[in-house]
């Protein structure tokens, strides 16, 4: 089988992280979302744990998980250090949103694999929605405020202490189609050592 791979390589540079700040109203249509659950599940795993897990909140539940975020912000900040903008922005991000997807990973249940190599597992899985979402023209970030960590996070999302919180990607169609540009601080070359022998 051959792939375009110059299509590859630029959805892959392309792939920004675009805030809720720049979405437009526009809806999301459900296949779109399922296309990136379908390419999310084809995400490799060690053992084959898939231990990825999705809640997909749209419509009337981003009230929820709004009222969710910032009140959890407001009641778990110490007043000093409390941030009037902060507390606006959690509540209105999945507002914007036309959708947001919360990760969650599963706790490999026979312990065998380690916690660290399900996260990798579930961050390629997140990598699979956003490169998807890039190539559909919607926008993605994923956020990790300090509430989805917590045990109030994966209870308010419907999962058991065996399944931890990821954080939240949140999706939605550009207002512009012009992408935010990327940046890179350093280059692959200084990461990067080639042994041949
Ligand atoms: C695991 C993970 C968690 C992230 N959490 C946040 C976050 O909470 N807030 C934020 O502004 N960006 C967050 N980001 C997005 C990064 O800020 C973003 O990827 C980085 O600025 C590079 O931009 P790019 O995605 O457009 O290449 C997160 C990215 C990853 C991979």
């Amino acid at each position: 089988m051959t792939y375009n791979t110059a299509e590859i390589n630029r959805i892959i540079k392309d792939r920004r992280t675009v805030k809720p700040d720049f979405y437009s109203d526009r809806e999301i249509d459900k296949e779109i979302i399922e296309q990136l659950l379908h390419n999310a599940h084809w995400a490799p795993s060690h053992n084959g744990t898939e231990p990825w897990r999705f809640v997909v909140i749209s419509g009337d539940a981003r009230k929820s998980l709004s009222d969710f975020k910032a009140d959890w912000y407001k009641a778990n900040t110490p007043e000093a250090s409390f941030n009037e903008g902060k507390y606006n922005k959690t509540k209105a991000y999945p507002l914007r949103a036309a959708c947001v997807i919360a990760l969650g990973m599963v706790k490999d249940p026979n312990g065998k694999i380690p916690e660290i190599e399900d996260i990798e597992a579930v961050a390629c899985a997140v990598q699979n929605m956003h490169l998807t979402a890039t190539a559909y023209g919607i926008g993605a970030y994923w956020n990790t405020n300090a509430v989805c960590y917590t045990p109030a996070a994966a209870e308010y999302l419907g999962w058991d202490a065996g399944t931890r919180c990821l954080g939240f990607l949140y999706l939605g169609y550009p207002k512009t189609e012009l992408s935010p540009e990327g940046h890179r601080k350093t280059n692959i070359e200084d990461k990067t050592v080639w042994r041949a022998i």
